[in-house]
């Protein structure tokens, strides 16, 4: 089967057409030419146009001088098998969480004081990780408290994750309201039982309903991320879990294809689950088949990103109902607006005038990034300070 995004190596198939769009190009010769430079096939050809026919004129349209900001909080319940995101288990180091929240309050004190007095107004705010609401309600209510405190307002969204279901508790839910959130992620991945033993989380269909009922009614969006092509999924096990996901109506859905990665269990265990994922055609039918029934429901494709060893050379694509696109996923994907990223593993971008970007990381192991946060305030402080004429 010939790759979908042919010869395209990069992981934001948006940013090569989005150069020929600033270089004064229509939309269609963009694409054609894209098109034509990478050998992309026609279906992901008019995927990429009905994500760029939404995203570019809205990028067209950010504050000049703005900056967003990610917290990323690196703890989590339990870990999935299939995560090499930048996060621990509670059991192994919870201890650390309370030194990890000094760390974080001390980067959101200095990092927002200095956008303060070089007049950078706040875009959007994205509390993610890992799993925000692993900690507990009294640490998540200081955390927002700093940021509603220190970064100045308005802000046009800010969102926390609450990926597993479990997490999200009632003391959690008045914390995030009392914050002002108001786009939140609950993340069932798959509806089947079987396949969510087998990935390790330890919630179950029924979490994620009473979850999404408590959620219900008190954020603007709801988002929810599924993963598709999970080790032993078939086109059926990918159908029901759209069609459920759908019933509960989220504003938001992520269709994310499963993708091994280097640091994670699934890696080191991977004779015991490379025959279970499926082939370069399934993944095919899969993304096919999930993206007619988003369609049918209304949703439109507002993002796409890819990942290097993504199956099948397929992508992950955001979908959204009409007026409730996430600015901040839309930003930090085109890389057209500052990103301060503060707490554990969390990214920072840079802009430069020429369109090129200063890349700086937070350390992923919490232990490292509480000892080195000063040096981290420093260099993005100054980073900061120099793009500020
Ligand atoms: C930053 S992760 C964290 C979200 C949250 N902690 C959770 O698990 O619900 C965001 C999303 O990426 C997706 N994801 C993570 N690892 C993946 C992998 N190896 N392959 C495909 N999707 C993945 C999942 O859908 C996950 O919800
Ligand atoms: S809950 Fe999310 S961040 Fe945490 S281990 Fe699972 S996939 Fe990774």
């Amino acid at each position: 089967m010939p790759a979908p995004w042919g010869r395209m190596q990069g992981v934001r198939p948006n940013k090569p057409l989005y150069r020929l769009l600033d270089a004064g190009h229509s939309l269609d010769a963009a694409i054609a030419e894209v098109q034509r430079m990478y050998g992309i096939a026609d279906d992901k050809a008019s995927l990429l146009k009905r994500v760029a026919a939404y995203e570019y004129p809205w990028l067209q349209s950010l504050p000049p001088r703005a900056v967003s900001v990610y917290v990323g909080i690196p703890f989590c319940p339990s870990r999935c098998l299939y995560c090499s995101f930048p996060s621990h288990s509670l059991r192994e180091l919870g201890q650390e969480r309370q030194r990890f929240v000094s760390a974080v309050l001390q980067e959101i004190r200095a990092l927002g004081r200095c956008a303060r007095e070089l007049g950078f107004s706040i875009d959007s705010v994205y509390v993610g990780g890992g799993t925000p609401t692993a900690l507990a309600a009294s640490d998540l209510a200081v955390i927002c408290g700093a940021l509603r405190e220190e970064l100045p307002l308005p802000w046009q969204e800010f969102t926390v994750e609450a990926g597993r279901p479990e997490t999200l508790t009632e003391e959690h839910l008045a914390t995030l309201l009392q914050a002002g959130v108001d786009r939140i992620s609950i993340n069932p991945q798959t509806m089947h039982q079987e396949t969510l033993q087998l990935i390790g989380r330890g919630h179950s269909k029924q979490d994620i309903e009473a979850a999404v009922a408590r959620a219900r009614g008190h954020f603007h969006t709801l988002n929810m991320d599924l993963i598709l092509g999970l080790p032993g999924e078939k086109l059926e096990h990918v159908a029901a879990s759209l069609e459920w996901v759908l019933g509960l109506q989220p504003e938001n859905i992520t269709l994310h294809m499963f993708s091994p990665k280097r640091a994670s269990r699934f890696t080191s265990e991977r004779d015991t689950w490379d025959d279970l994922l499926p082939e370069g055609k399934l993944a095919a039918q899969m993304v096919e088949l999930a993206s007619q029934q988003l369609d049918e429901a209304g949703y439109h494709p507002y993002y796409l990103y890819r990942q290097r060893n993504i199956l099948g050379g397929q992508e992950n694509v955001g979908w959204t109902l009409p007026g409730h696109a996430c600015r901040y996923n839309m930003i930090m994907i085109a890389e057209r607006q500052h990103i301060l990223g503060l707490g554990g593993g969390a990214s920072s971008k840079f802009l430069n005038e020429d369109g090129t970007l200063v890349n700086l990381s937070n350390h992923k192991d919490v232990r490292v990034y509480i000892s080195r946060v000063e040096e981290l305030i420093a260099r993005k402080t100054r980073l900061l300070t120099e793009r500020s004429n």
